[in-house]
């Protein structure tokens, strides 16, 4: 995959699924703005994307923040001259517990960081893609959103919103050539991990997670990066609207 003089940006891109997704656009050749509110981290992954011989900035922001999100798109056009793809991929979960116990600061904060988050990206980046003639979302959600497990209730809604606000966007925007996809990851191996999981994070609960993924395995940064960069390549032009599960088949 190609995606040579295309500028692609990358939030949560300090660790994680950001971070894989964020190396994997530049060695196909993107210039990639990566986007964290953890300054040190968003910056080390920057410095190691141009180490390895790509092109990428880090500007640290925070989603939530309708003027931080005003700062990225600035950024990405100072240094690039415009976006081509937005990868919404910042996120955040309440601890895995009964629903009851989970206060309204932490819920009115997972919804601003899964949900409003995609609100802000679409107000700052639908223009300069209309202005280009064309581009792409991709916004990563969860199988958490599609088929929800008790413990993650409030994270479980603010995934079904992610992906039904998504699919929404695609119908709008598809007239003017810009595509919104979402690729749904099942548990992976992040920093995420602790919180999602039932209780403690021990081998034996790990275990017990992955004996209800038919493929036998947690996700990896590099599968999730895998599914966006086709989702957001020319091979997929005819896509729009669509989850693409990326769960070991988990959600069968
Ligand atoms: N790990 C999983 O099991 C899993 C499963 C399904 C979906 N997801 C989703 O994948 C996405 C990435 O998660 P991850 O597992 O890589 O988590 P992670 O915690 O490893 O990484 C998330 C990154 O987002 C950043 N971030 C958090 N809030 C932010 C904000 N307000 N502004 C800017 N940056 C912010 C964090 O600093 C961190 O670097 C999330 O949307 C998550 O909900 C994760």
């Amino acid at each position: 995959m190609d995606f040579t003089g295309q500028t692609v940006v990358v939030t949560g891109a300090g660790g994680g699924f950001g971070e894989g997704i964020a190396e994997r656009f530049a060695r196909f050749g993107a210039s990639v703005v990566a986007v964290d509110m953890r300054a040190e981290a968003v910056e080390a992954v920057s410095q190691r994307i141009a180490a390895a011989g790509g092109k990428a900035i880090g500007v640290t922001a925070d989603v939530t923040s309708d003027a931080d999100m005003g700062k990225v798109a600035q950024a990405a056009l100072d240094a690039f001259g415009g976006v081509d793809v937005v990868v919404n991929n910042a996120g955040i979960t309440h601890k895995n517990r009964p629903m009851l116990e989970i206060d309204e600061a932490m819920y009115d904060r997972v919804f601003a960081v899964n949900v409003k988050s995609i609100y802000l990206s679409a107000r700052h980046f639908v223009p300069l893609m209309r202005k280009a003639g064309g581009g792409c979302f991709v916004n990563i959600c969860s199988t958490a959103g599609v088929r929800p497990r008790p413990g993650l209730t409030w994270y479980n809604g603010s995934k079904g919103a992610a992906i039904i606000t998504s699919r929404s966007m695609a119908a709008e925007l598809a007239p003017e050539g810009i595509r919104v996809n979402i690729v749904n990851p099942v548990m992976g191996e992040t920093g995420m991990l602790a919180d999602l999981l039932p209780g403690e994070d021990s081998a034996e609960v790990r275990a017990r997670i992955v004996s209800t993924i038919p493929l036998g395995r947690m996700s990896q940064p590099r599968d999730i990066a895998n599914a966006v960069t086709f989702l957001a390549s020319d091979e997929s032009d005819l896509i729009t609207g669509a989850c693409l599960e990326v769960d070991g088949g988990r959600c069968v």
